[in-house]
This record gives structure tokens, C-alpha cells and sequence, in this order.
């Protein structure tokens, strides 16, 4: 039986949506309260069990590694000044899990970023990530990518997250179809990516969590570009699911998109009210400012 240990993060979009500050800065490395979102994904995979992280980085985009790696220098003062607590945050970040990054050497597409992980996935299930969503888990609950590594123990194929979105943002996601197999599993029929509201067979969209059988390379590596030059994951998972099962799921995780301007903002918000040095005060501003507000 194949367990999931691997999973290929990408990281190497151009993140137009967020310029300028992606003009020099990765939008993975922009900051939620005091770690980059790409922390956030991070710890995500290593939570769920997986041991092997591939980091699918673009030009100018060397900050990623480099937040993983070590930073001799600060660490080396932190321990001098006696600051333990960061530099205990520091040397726990290195040591997070094995993390090899990736060139894909030019943004052609989620699909694209995939496929450069080939090579050294091998003939292994594996996770996919996508490095600018953040998705929170309940307390006591497993997170979404462990939720799928458990489903993918059970069904050995791959299993994608689900959730319902309202209308008018179906042609935001890929978008699947699907028949219900208990309440909140389901078999996949077909996907498609960013359909028009008449195009779309459902209000099911994929957040950006996957666990994929290796065979979606066989059709990665067959795909066509589409008409903006870009190699369409969701194109690949509906070949795939022609020819094999394939299984979507709810979660119970939050999502944020915080690769989106509103989904950052909100994942700053939401986070700071879960850190302890912070969630007094900043709930005490927000609801001050509520009050200002209101008028
Ligand atoms: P997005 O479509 O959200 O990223 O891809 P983008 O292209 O950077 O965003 P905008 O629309 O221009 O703002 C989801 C994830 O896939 C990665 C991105 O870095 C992001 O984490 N990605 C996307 C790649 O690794 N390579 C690509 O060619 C495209």
C-alpha cells in the first residue's frame, strides 16, 4: 500500500494580482502577523506526515529557500542576547522537514509547475499544496492535507479537496462534477477549469489541495498549452478521472486565498487573533474600530 510522504508545493507564479509589492518580493514570502504565508503551507504538509517537500521556485524567487534555510549569523546573536524563544522558532523552521526546491523555469501554468516535479516524485502518491493558500484547522481536527493523505490510505487514488462557492465565482476555480458517495465524499465524473456560470455542472471548486496517484504525470506530460500558453492542471485530473477513479472532499479546515488581496488581509486578521501576544489588544482595536465604523 502506497503512503503519501512527498509533496511538491508551486511557488513560481508571477503573482500579478498583488503588484507591486511581487515585483521584487515572492508573494509566498509576503507576512501573515510575523512568518510568510509559504510558513503556513509548510507546516501544513509536515503536520500531515509528509517528509519531503518540493518547492517549485521561479526566477527571483530565492527568498523561499533561503527562509528554510539556516541564517548562521542571527542565530548566532539570538543566542548571545538570550532571545531562546526566536531562536528556537529559527532552528525549528530549518529542521522542519527536507526541503528542495525546484526551478520551473518559466510560469507556464499550475499544471506546468507540477510536471517539473516528476523526476523526483517517482512512482509515488503525492500531496500538492498550492503555496499562496492558507488553510487553518480546527482544533482536534486533522488539516486538510492530512484529511486527504487519510482519505488517499483508504482509497489508494487521488482525492482532491472540495468546497462550495456561491455562483457567481465558479469561473475563479476548476470546478468539478461530482456524485455523492456519503456526506461530504464524493466520486469525481469531470473537471473543468474556470467555467462560465452556463458552463459550469456545479458550485464545487478546488481550493488547492490534492493528493495525486503518480499517473497524473502520463497525462501532465500529454497536455495541451492552453490558449495563454499555460498547461492546465484541472485539464490533466479530467483525463485522469475518464480513465481512473478519482475522489473529492469537503474539509473542515478555513481556507484563505491569501494569494488575493481580500484573502490576505483576512488571514492576517484571523491569525492575529489567534496569537497570544496579540489577540487582546488587536480584538480590542477591531472592535473599536467596528464601533467607528458603524458611526
Ligand atoms: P496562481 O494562479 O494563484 O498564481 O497559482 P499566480 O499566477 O502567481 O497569481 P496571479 O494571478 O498572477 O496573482 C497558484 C499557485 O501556483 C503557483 C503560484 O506561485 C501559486 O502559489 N504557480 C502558478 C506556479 O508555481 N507556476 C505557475 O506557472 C503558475
Amino acid at each position: 500500500m502506497a503512503t503519501v510522504r512527498k509533496a511538491i508545493i508551486p511557488a513560481a507564479g508571477l503573482g500579478t494580482r498583488f503588484l507591486p509589492a511581487t515585483k521584487t518580493v515572492p508573494k509566498e514570502m509576503l507576512t501573515i502577523v510575523d512568518a510568510p504565508i509559504i510558513f503556513y503551507v509548510v507546516e501544513e504538509a509536515v503536520q500531515a506526515g509528509i517528509e519531503d517537500i518540493f518547492l517549485i521556485q521561479g526566477r527571483g524567487k530565492t527568498a523561499i529557500e533561503d527562509f528554510f534555510d539556516a541564517s548562521y549569523e542571527l542565530e548566532d546573536r539570538l543566542e548571545k542576547d538570550g532571545k531562546t524563544y526566536l531562536l528556537d522558532r529559527l532552528l525549528k523552521i530549518r529542521s522542519m522537514a527536507n526541503i528542495i526546491s525546484i526551478r520551473q523555469k518559466q510560469p507556464l501554468g499550475l499544471g506546468h509547475a507540477v510536471l517539473c516535479g516528476e523526476r523526483v516524485i517517482g512512482n509515488e502518491p503525492f500531496a500538492v499544496l498550492l503555496g499562496d493558500e492558507i488553510m487553518l484547522a480546527q482544533s482536534g481536527k486533522p488539516n486538510a492535507t492530512q484529511h486527504l493523505v487519510n482519505l488517499h490510505k483508504a482509497n489508494q487514488s487521488t482525492t482532491v479537496a472540495v468546497m462550495n462557492v456561491p455562483e457567481r465565482d465558479v469561473s475563479k476555480y476548476g470546478i468539478a462534477d461530482l456524485s455523492a458517495i456519503s456526506e461530504g465524499y464524493f466520486k469525481v465524473k469531470s473537471f473543468i477549469e474556470k467555467p462560465s456560470i452556463a458552463q459550469a455542472p456545479s458550485r464545487w471548486a478546488m481550493p488547492g489541495r490534492y493528493v495525486f496517484s503518480h499517473d497524473i504525470f502520463t497525462f501532465l506530460k500529454e497536455a495541451k498549452q492552453s490558449l495563454a500558453g499555460e498547461i492546465q492542471l484541472t485539464d490533466s485530473m479530467n483525463e485522469l478521472a475518464k480513465q481512473k477513479d478519482v475522489f473529492a472532499s469537503t474539509f473542515s479546515a478555513e481556507r484563505f486565498d491569501a494569494g488575493d488581496k481580500l484573502g490576505y488581509l483576512k488571514a492576517n486578521v484571523e491569525l492575529a487573533l489567534r496569537n497570544s501576544e496579540l489577540k487582546d489588544d488587536f480584538s480590542k482595536y477591531l472592535l473599536e474600530l467596528a464601533q467607528r465604523i458603524k458611526g
